[in-house]
């Protein structure tokens, strides 16, 4: 075995590490918690890694188990593998839990199949549509292969902003939802695809359609061009029969996105009279409160958090993940998903953690670790430290400013919101008490809602609407950027600290 390192990646987990050139992967990838179900016997498949960048041989094994599509995709066995060089890699077992939708809504049928596509800066779905019917009859979800260049959006813009990044992450992006749009219509036996509607961030949408994210990078962080961008599947390389027309519709300003348009007709907050709030609280967060008169909107610098990112046992909601946490008799009892032994925490387990934690007191309102201990443990081994407690603190007090900024702004408080929905999987999965102990959502409990994937639901009735004009709706959004507010500095120091017992 050469004694020169190579460099090894694992996605969504942002961990990275070097080995010596030549080191089998299963005990290295054991320790980070991916399972062997089959004990590395190439039978079950379920160890399967995608290379996203740089290079991961084939072994005999693979191609017996793995299809012909699954080996030109970049799957390999981890059982099997040996990290000859260095590389990305994108892990099969924690890819679950991708929120779609499957809400019921009013529509009027059309003909034909449609496909609408939520690109997250994290995930991406897409689903395939009947017009006629409005039933889904196909769904396929992935991860942004742009992951490998940063978890949130600053650290893409960062690499979009060398060389040929931007063009890069163009290609995977297109590449990537081409190919699940291409599952998709496999699955329906080729048929001709009508349209297809995309939604996302400001960045997303930039960096799929090919626009300069410069000014995206620096204050005013206003966006160069942010309408609706409208390509023929053909010319972003795309084989779809019937070359459908592929839109992305339009953002709302600065890190705020089409997938908050999409919300906004998800939600039907501008036709509505009572205020309505919706948080979505992925990657990066966004807040709009409004009703039919006007919608005000802002993009935080919440940072991954919501999304256990940068917390030292921080993972996605999959199998091994905390992702509850209560006090039972004054001791912490957790809930950990698959039923297996506990390997870190997501999101919702760190809201319900650090709650739990200033319930005892080993947490105090200023977010000290009380008594100097340098950790609060949860359930071995994964513990929370400090800085874990002061990454949350951060991005709770983003969130909560933004909320408080756009409520003053339309001269309303907490109490005039009637309906409060929380899109996305964390607003899904939080225990509303928990983010209330926190000081993150401080509303009543009867306002909130959950309303699962809002941007993937808004890109649907956007297919069914083909003739909407987004052009009164965006007219009566007005987008505050909270980094040019004068008070957003004292607004988020005033709310870093959590509310006292
Ligand atoms: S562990 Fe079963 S195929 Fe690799």
């Amino acid at each position: 075995m050469s004694e020169e390192p190579v460099h090894v990646q694992l996605q969504p987990l942002g961990e990275a590490f070097d080995l010596p050139r030549g080191t089998p992967l299963r005990h290295v990838l054991f320790g980070y918690g991916l399972e062997f179900p089959c004990g590395g016997r190439g039978r079950c498949k379920r160890c399967r890694v995608r290379v996203i960048e740089g290079a991961l041989a084939t072994h005999p094994e693979d191609a017996s188990v793995l299809s012909p599509e699954e080996l030109r995709d970049g799957w390999r066995l981890a059982c099997h593998a040996r990290a000859d060089a260095s590389v990305t890699l994108e892990i099969a077992q924690w890819d679950v839990a991708i929120l779609a939708d499957d809400s019921s809504f009013d529509f009027t049928p059309s003909e034909g199949l449609a496909v609408a596509v939520d690109l997250g800066t994290t995930t991406l779905v897409a689903q395939l549509l009947d017009l006629d019917t409005g039933r889904v009859l196909a769904v396929r979800a992935a991860l942004n292969p742009q992951a490998a260049y940063g978890s949130d959006v600053m650290s893409r813009l960062q690499f979009a902003l060398t060389g040929e990044g931007r063009a890069s992450l163009t290609d995977l992006i297109r590449g990537r939802i081409g190919a699940l749009v291409g599952e998709l219509t496999a699955g329906a036996g080729g048929a001709a695809i009508r349209d297809i509607a995309v939604v996302g961030n400001t960045v997303m949408h930039h960096l799929f359609c090919g626009i300069d994210v410069e000014p995206l990078s620096h204050v005013p962080f206003e966006p160069l061009r942010d309408g609706l961008e409208l390509f023929r599947a053909s010319e972003l390389g795309w084989q779809v029969a019937g070359d459908p027309p592929v839109r992305f519709l339009p953002c709302l300003g600065g890190f705020v996105g089409s997938d908050i348009l999409a919300g906004i007709l998800a939600t039907r907050m501008y036709h509505s009279d009572a205020l309505v709030g919706l948080i979505d609280l992925g990657t990066n967060g966004e807040v709009v409160f409004g009703n039919r008169r006007r919608i005000v909107c802002a993009s935080t610098a919440a940072g991954p958090a919501f999304e256990a990112g940068r917390i030292s046992k921080g993972m996605r909601a999959s199998s091994g993940a905390i992702f509850e946490v209560t006090l039972v008799g004054g001791r912490v009892q957790c809930r950990v998903l698959g039923d297996v032994a506990p390997r870190g925490i997501c999101g919702s387990g760190l809201v319900d953690a650090v709650a739990a934690g200033l319930d005892l007191g080993a947490i105090q309102p200023s977010g000290r670790l009380a008594n100097g201990q340098p950790s609060f443990p949860l359930c071995p081994p994964v513990e929370l430290r400090q800085a874990d407690i002061r990454e949350l603190q951060l991005a709770k007090a983003a969130c909560a400013a933004g909320i408080r900024i756009l409520l003053e702004r339309l001269g309303a408080t907490v109490r005039d919101v009637e309906r409060l929905y929380l899109a996305g999987a964390f607003g899904n999965y939080v225990n509303r008490a928990s983010a209330r102990r926190i000081g993150l959502i401080d509303f009543p409990d009867e306002v909130v809602h959950p309303s699962g994937n809002t941007a993937l639901l808004g890109a649907k009735l956007a297919l069914f609407s083909p003739a909407l004009d987004f052009a009164p709706i965006r007219a009566r959004v007005e987008h505050v950027s909270l980094a040019a507010h004068p008070r957003f500095q004292e607004i988020y120091v005033e709310q870093m600290g959590f509310p006292p017992q």
